[in-house]
């Protein structure tokens, strides 16, 4: 399995930290943060990488990234979202001759995690596999994409950013796609946020009967705000102390 990194954005929420990088380069302890989703993909042992990256510091990456062999990346690849805010689902549309028909590991470059997906990926087949983890902060639900389900328990659709989330089950920003993504992808028009949202995508592989779902194991957080950037970094730095 090939994959992706979405790296793009302003990442506007972190200004003026951003003014000058790019938000994917900013420290979590000891590492700039795309490290982090970079060692969940190769320790799941997908070694070819595309990094979709975006905005006025994108040539940033390569200096730091270089060819990704000091991270035990075999193959790097870089894609330029030409609208910087596109989407996540517009950025990922960059990939489809890099996925090459093949299935792909989808990571945002905001989201740090130690859980180890290896075995899931193993045995991923088709459709798309979610990554769910359970946030029972209220306003942070309302931050994220939360997942809604039937009264049988059967998942029926995630909510962007639900002003009364449904569940505390969180569509973390992990998914496995077969290469019906590109297709789906072309279906979604903007959001209110003039957005082209990954949470319609997903919802199409949901009408579909094509999702799976499985709770995230481990510590997970984005990194998109101040205070999930300093609890990411004291997270690391605890693990780190512990070692
Ligand atoms: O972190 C998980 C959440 O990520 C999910 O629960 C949501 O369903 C999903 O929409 C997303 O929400 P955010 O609002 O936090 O996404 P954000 O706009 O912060 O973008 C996350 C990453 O995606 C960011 O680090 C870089 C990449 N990105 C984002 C946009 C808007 C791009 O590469 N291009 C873009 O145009």
């Amino acid at each position: 399995m090939k994959g992706v990194i979405l790296a793009g954005g302003l990442g506007t929420r972190l200004y003026p930290l951003t003014y000058t990088t790019n938000k994917h380069l900013l420290p979590i302890f000891d590492k700039p943060m795309i490290f982090y989703p970079i060692s969940t993909l190769v320790q799941a042992g997908i070694k070819e990488i595309l990094v979709i990256v975006s905005g006025p510091h994108a040539g940033h990456f390569i200096g730091v990234l270089k060819n990704g062999k000091e991270l035990g990346v075999e193959h790097l690849e870089f894609a330029y979202q030409e609208k910087p805010d596109g989407g996540i689902a517009d950025a990922l549309l960059l990939a489809e001759d890099f996925a090459d028909n093949s299935e792909i590991c989808v990571i945002l470059g905001d989201n740090t995690t130690d859980a180890k997906i290896k075995d899931s990926i193993d045995s991923f087949r088709d459709g798309s596999l979610l990554f769910f983890k359970k946030i029972e902060d209220p306003e942070s639900l309302r931050r994220f994409g939360v997942a809604v389900f039937d009264k049988d328990n059967k998942l029926i659709k995630i909510e962007e950013k639900p002003k009364n989330p449904q569940s505390q089950l969180v569509a973390t920003g992990l998914y496995v796609y077969d290469n019906k993504v590109f297709e789906y992808i072309r279906k979604c028009s903007p959001s209110w946020r003039k957005e082209i949202e990954i949470t319609d995508v997903n919802n199409h592989y949901i009408a579909k009967g094509k999702a799976n779902w499985i709770n995230l194991s481990g510590f997970w957080s984005d990194t998109g705000t101040f205070e999930t950037l300093f609890l990411a970094n004291s997270y690391w730095a605890k693990k780190h102390e512990n070692r």
